[in-house]
């Protein structure tokens, strides 16, 4: 059985089996109490489970079921996270570093949603005149939107009664508390007892539930990830704070694939959709410059073109430094082995940075060949033609493999006006003519370099 928890930190809520001097999960010193045994969240919910009539097993069959009710957002990149619009009675999680633009996405779906449902905001960050003149820029102002500056779960859960919303906005849940639990509103068992009576809330009574919750950039102590596992769906927005697009993906989706994008851009007015994600991707990509190569992965069912940039330097003694963004760690080390052994590039005695533009994370076999050309354009010092875009997965004697769905790709790579698509050859069926692009089918990463990379003026 698991050990009771006796101990919490009254710093960051972190709940511990042992005394301690300082917290193992915040850091904190002399913060560790002992905690009445009544304010274990396992013991409230072992009473409330107690009290309920046991229920029998039933064949599935003769369960009630049917399609989910789906209705959109009015945003088509957050309904094709979502699967296809939001999921009536669903609680979905929204998780991001502050500042990132969560309730800025929230507000401005009130919104679209206002024109069909009646919605409820409440707000623990910012009080109601804040919200108004925020909703007033983002042009989110509807007599629909309701709209209430509170904490407690109490509270919210009765305006909720009131109110009959059908849709229920949070933000965040590290400020909602619930008065009978004895730590500080964003501990782990506020958090999680917050979570679970508005998980209840969505289940019982239908209404959709959008919780914001912020990520803490070390280690997420109270964040999404202790309640990934309580809701439906979880979507991380994320992007980097000094570039304007944004990215929402799912981490998790009991409705759908978690493998769909969609993208943003931050402006004066809020946030705008990117229909066409490539194109704000390469929109400032360095012409002629030594280090960096163009690829197509697939976000779910869309191809999107991304760029990936490499720096070779020559390292300063000691164990070589690699770095990378974006790309796996380990295959940028396995990638560099084989450029050393098979491409002949004496690439390990130097230092090796690999980063993806625009906050992507590359984690397709499909990108493989890119980077190797990225490394070894930065390596060589020659740059990789503009119009040139690489797709393929690398094996570990160097040779070229297929990759999935790569007439969809060429077809994207033709569409950005690109002309020359470097490509494993194909081995069953010859592919179609694409006007206007060149394909260049390669069997081996030397044979790629060698294809891809302009001899040194
Ligand atoms: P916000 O939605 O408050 O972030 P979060 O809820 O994730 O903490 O967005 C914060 C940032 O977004 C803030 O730095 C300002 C910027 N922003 C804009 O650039 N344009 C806008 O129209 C809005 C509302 C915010
Ligand atoms: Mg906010």
């Amino acid at each position: 059985m698991k050990q009771k928890t006796l101990f919490y930190c009254t710093e960051c809520g972190n709940e511990t089996p042992k005394w301690a001097g300082r917290c193992p999960a915040c850091g904190a010193w002399n913060t560790i109490v002992e905690q009445p045994a009544a304010r274990s969240a396992g013991n409230r919910g072992g009473g409330a489970v107690s009290a309920q009539p046991a229920q029998r097993p039933r064949p599935i069959t003769e369960l009630p079921g049917g399609e989910e009710i789906r209705f959109p957002t009015g945003m088509g990149e957050l309904d094709r996270v979502l699967g296809g619009g939001a999921v009536q009675g669903s609680l979905v999680l929204v998780g991001g570093a502050p500042g990132i633009g969560k309730s800025t996405l929230m507000l401005q779906i009130c919104s679209k949603l206002c024109e069909t449902s009646k919605v409820l905001y409440v707000s623990g960050e910012e009080s109601a005149y804040q919200l108004r003149l925020r909703a007033r820029r983002l042009r989110a102002e509807n007599e629909r939107l309701f709209v209430l500056s509170e904490t407690r779960l109490d509270a919210i859960l009765e305006s909720v009664a009131a109110e009959q919303p059908d849709v229920l906005i949070v933000d965040s849940i590290q400020t909602l508390y619930h008065d009978t639990i004895d730590a500080p509103a964003g501990s782990v068992s506020q958090v999680k007892d917050c979570t679970l009576s508005l998980m209840q809330l969505a289940k019982g009574q239908g209404v959709t539930i959008f919780v914001i919750g912020h990520v803490n950039k070390d280690g997420a102590i109270a964040g999404p990830k202790v309640l990934e596992h309580m809701v439906d769906c979880v979507l991380y927005f994320e992007g980097d704070q000094h570039s304007t697009h944004r990215i929402l993906r799912a981490a998790k989706n009991r409705f759908g694939a978690t493998n769909e994008i969609g993208v943003f851009e931050m402006g004066d007015a809020g946030l705008r959709e990117v229909e066409n994600p490539s194109e704000l991707l390469l929109s400032d990509r360095p012409k002629d410059a030594p280090g960096t190569c163009v690829t197509c992965v697939m976000e779910g069912v869309r191809p999107v073109l991304a760029e990936i940039q490499a720096l070779v330097v020559t390292s300063g003694g000691g164990n070589p430094r690699r770095t990378s963004n974006g790309f796996d760690y380990n295959r940028m080390a396995m990638l560099l082995a084989v450029l050393e052994k098979r491409g002949g590039l004496k690439v390990s005695a130097c230092d090796a940075y690999l980063n993806i533009i625009g906050g992507l994370w590359l984690d397709e076999p499909a990108a493989d060949l890119a980077a190797v050309v990225a490394l070894a354009s930065s390596y060589l010092d020659r740059p990789v033609p503009s119009g040139l875009v690489a797709i393929g997965e690398v094996g570990l004697t160097g040779e070229l493999r297929m990759v999935n769905q790569l007439e969809q790709r060429i077809s994207e790579v033709r569409r950005l006006g690109f002309t020359r698509c470097v490509i494993p050859t194909p081995r069953t069926r010859a592919l179609p003519n694409y006007p206007g692009l060149e394909l260049i089918p390669v069997r081996n990463i030397g044979e790629a370099i060698r294809a891809a990379l302009r001899p040194r003026e």
